[in-house]
């Protein structure tokens, strides 16, 4: 699964559907569901996790993240992230960043159905990263 053509997109958004299931949200009651997909083909999951402190709300492309090194780590190739009404949404700025770790600017980000994915060098341009650290 190393072609951004041949992603299933539907696949990815029936899947971040589901993982709203699985969000702790009783104090926004918006539930986020993530999944990707891996250049290698797996699918990774996550949902958001609040917290009383409002602030240390973990986002659900956290937990994706945190499933991605679960399973062995790897390249993130796309993702879709879905609120409460199913729809996808934009990531927010910190997981903007927590994704580009894993996806880099090519990582194919969810517009909709019947829109054009964007990238993660529209949503973060000129991104601080592993390479500003010498890390390839
Ligand atoms: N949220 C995410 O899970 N991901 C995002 O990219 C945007 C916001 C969550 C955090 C909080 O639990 C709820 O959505 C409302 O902001």
């Amino acid at each position: 699964m190393s072609s951004p053509a041949a992603v299933p997109w539907s696949e990815l958004r029936e899947q971040a559907r589901r993982a709203t299931s699985t969000s702790y949200a009783p104090y926004s009651h918006v539930a986020v569901g993530a999944c990707a997909i891996t250049t290698d083909g797996r699918f990774v999951v996550g949902a958001n996790v609040e917290n009383a402190s409002y602030g240390l709300t973990l986002c659900a492309e956290c937990a994706l993240v945190s499933d991605l090194a679960r399973v062995g780590g790897g390249r993130l190739l796309a993702v879709s992230i879905v609120a409460g009404d199913g729809q996808p949404i934009a990531p927010c700025g910190r997981c903007r960043q927590l994704l580009f770790e894993h996806g880099g600017n090519e990582l194919l980000v969810d517009a909709g159905e019947g829109s054009d994915p964007t990238t993660l060098r529209v949503l973060l341009p000129d991104a601080f990263g592993p390479k500003d650290l010498g890390r390839s």
